[in-house]
């Protein structure tokens, strides 16, 4: 293995299994499902942010069940962006080691997904967006 493989990262793992990894070899990155409704995450990707340690959330819209929720779509209407768009700003605001992989087979959502890096997020629309997981359901 020594020479062939540069980096590695680990997917679908708990924080254990994450320590685990850790103590056998240096983990870069880690893979799970995580998106504005589905928040299990959220304290290990604090911990994997100060550890320079990069988080992938896979199916960052929701991937077969799409997000839907109405403080969402209030949201993007008044930003002037697709709920979409806003869900991955969220992502990009959530932490400094979130890495985005939205899946598209659509060349206009892949330009929409590439101009989710100049949406800016205030802090109310923050802590509504905050709210989805809390309450309202979504997908
Ligand atoms: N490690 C794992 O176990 C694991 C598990 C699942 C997925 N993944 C990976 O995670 C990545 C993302 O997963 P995913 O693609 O399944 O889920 P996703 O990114 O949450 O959702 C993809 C869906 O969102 C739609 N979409 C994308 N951009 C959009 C936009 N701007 N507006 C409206 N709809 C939009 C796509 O439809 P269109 O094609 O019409 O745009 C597609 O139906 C992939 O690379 C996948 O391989 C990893």
């Amino acid at each position: 293995m020594l020479g062939l493989v540069r980096h590695i990262g680990l997917s679908n793992v708990t924080p254990k299994q994450i320590a685990e990894g850790r103590k056998i070899c240096e983990i870069v990155c880690m893979q799970n499902h995580y998106n504005l409704a589905h928040r299990a995450d959220d304290s290990l990707i604090d911990d994997l942010a100060r550890d320079g340690i990069a988080y992938v959330p896979f199916f960052p819209l929701g991937g077969f069940t799409p997000l839907q929720s109405s403080t969402l779509s209030d949201v993007a209407a008044r930003l002037g962006a697709t709920p979409m768009q806003v869900a991955l700003a969220w992502l990009l605001r959530r932490a400094s080691n979130i890495l985005l992989i939205p899946g598209t087979s659509s060349i206009a959502h892949l330009d929409e997904n590439l101009a989710v890096a100049d949406t800016d997020l205030p802090e109310d629309i923050l802590k509504a967006l905050d709210g989805i997981a809390a309450g309202e359901h979504a997908g």
